[in-house]
């Protein structure tokens, strides 16, 4: 078997493998290789046996991985990517003692982010997401959904997701388009939502699906947002025009979401801090996938997770995300959601690395190519520069992704880092 890139002699290659039916589990293998050909992996197991099993030629890169840990590239399946400036002021204000609902009650929040991102150009909506885009890789994430969501207008919404497709024509990590035209009511339709509502359905979504800019549509489903009712017929005109359901729902207060997420037949049901038992077993019945996201409580100064043990006993494949965006959950780490869920959500290490790889892969319906590492699958991995996967989430708040590879090609590297010595400091040599 040709082989273009082999890593060996890993400390522990960890990958979970899929069992069918939403189940599975992590193998970990010591002294464990991963041999890669062109976009694909072609063998992972002990050292010994990958190196019998493959034949080399004059151009096999060869990476020795002694002392690391080597994983599936990270799936974050829940992010809102492309925003414009900042909302630090609110994040000062919530230290003061403002909530989150205030301020978007008064006004702020994403309808403060709409107005940046209407008045910015893509141009420069594109020269913002780029380093965001570097950071996820940093951090060992390869594939990224995107939400649109801050632009609800027909020209803005269609403005979004063409930076999306953009940014996936020039960065390495793989970019999922996803329609949020219902994020909010925008300012101009404060006072006749049932207007915003149609044009959402009338001309967003067959224009959004027409052109092909997204393959999911996604609601806000919230107390003081869009009621299940809203949810139910942005979702359904979506469904009518091929994009996939996924929904915000449970996050602030239990709003129904999670029940419309098991009726409409959605692909993810996100956030679900509120749910209770029948919602679990509602998503569960209906083969939803959770995603969970502890950054947006941990961030927003709040301390109701979602029940990620009750889900997991239920059998429910729980994915893990960051959420990112600029108003609940300002990070493009994946590995530092993976510690929240362990400290915050009792989920063990094993547990957060199948939520950030085959099951968040599975949230954006991509279980067949992404999140493990077995014949056949999409040549995506990370290097880590730990002994063992535990210590993703256990040494957190630092990059530790040394490696990352993207269909079978090294896209980045972490730099050194060391300081520089005394004697070496610009200021010596001026
Ligand atoms: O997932 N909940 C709705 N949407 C985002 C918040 C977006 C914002 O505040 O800008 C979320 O937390
Ligand atoms: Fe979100």
């Amino acid at each position: 078997m040709r082989v273009d890139l082999l890593i060996v002699h890993a400390a522990q290659v960890a990958t979970p493998l899929a069992e069918g039916d939403g189940k599975s589990r992590l193998q970990v293998v010591s002294d464990g290789a991963v041999a890669m050909a062109g976009e694909k992996v072609v063998a992972v197991g002990s050292s010994a046996e990958v190196v019998s099993s493959v034949a080399c030629h004059e151009g096999t890169k060869l990476i020795e991985a002694r002392g690391k840990t080597v994983t599936p590239g990270l799936v974050d399946a829940h992010t809102h990517l492309v925003f414009a400036g900042n909302r630090v002021e609110e994040f000062e204000w919530r230290t003061q003692g403002k909530s989150y609902e205030q301020i978007a009650a008064a006004g702020g929040g994403i309808r403060a982010s709409v107005r940046q991102l209407r008045r910015a150009t893509k141009e420069e909506l594109v020269e913002a997401a780029l380093p965001r885009l570097d950071r996820f890789l940093a951090n060992g994430v390869t594939t990224v959904e995107v939400k649109s969501g801050y632009g609800l207008s027909l020209m803005d919404e269609i403005k979004s997701l063409q930076v999306i497709a953009e940014l996936a024509d020039l960065h390495p990590v793989e970019l999922v388009p996803t329609l949020l035209a219902a994020h909010e009511v925008p300012d101009e339709y404060q006072d006749r939502r049932n207007e915003y509502l149609d044009l959402i359905v009338e001309h967003i979504i067959p224009r959004v699906a027409e052109q092909r800019l997204a393959e999911f549509c996604d609601v806000f489903c919230e107390r003081g947002v869009f009621t299940v009712a809203e949810a139910r017929r942005v979702l359904l005109a979506g469904k009518a025009h091929g994009l996939k359901p996924k929904i915000h729902a449970e996050q602030l207060s239990r709003a129904g979401g999670a029940q419309l997420a098991a009726e409409v037949g959605a692909t993810s049901a996100d956030h679900l801090d509120y749910v209770d038992e029948g919602d679990i077993a509602a998503l569960r019945d209906a083969g939803v996938v959770p995603v969970l996201l502890p950054g947006a409580v941990f961030f927003l100064g709040k301390s109701r997770y979602a029940p990620a043990r009750e889900m997991l006993a239920a059998g429910l494949p729980v994915a893990l995300s960051t959420d990112f965006n600029p108003g609940t959950c300002m990070s493009e780490s994946l590995p530092l959601m993976m510690t929240l869920a362990c400290t915050q959500m009792h989920m063990t290490p094993a547990e957060v690395l199948v939520a950030t790889t085959l099951n968040a892969a599975r949230a954006i319906d991509r279980a067949s190519t992404l999140g493990q590492l077995r014949a056949g699958a999409q040549a995506d991995c990370v290097i880590w520069d730990v002994p063992d996967y535990r210590c993703i989430p256990y040494h957190f708040g630092v990059e530790l992704a040394q490696t990352v590879i993207k269909r079978g090609r090294v896209v980045y590297r972490r730099p050194s880092g060391t300081a520089i010595g005394a004697t070496e400091t610009d200021e010596e040599h001026a």
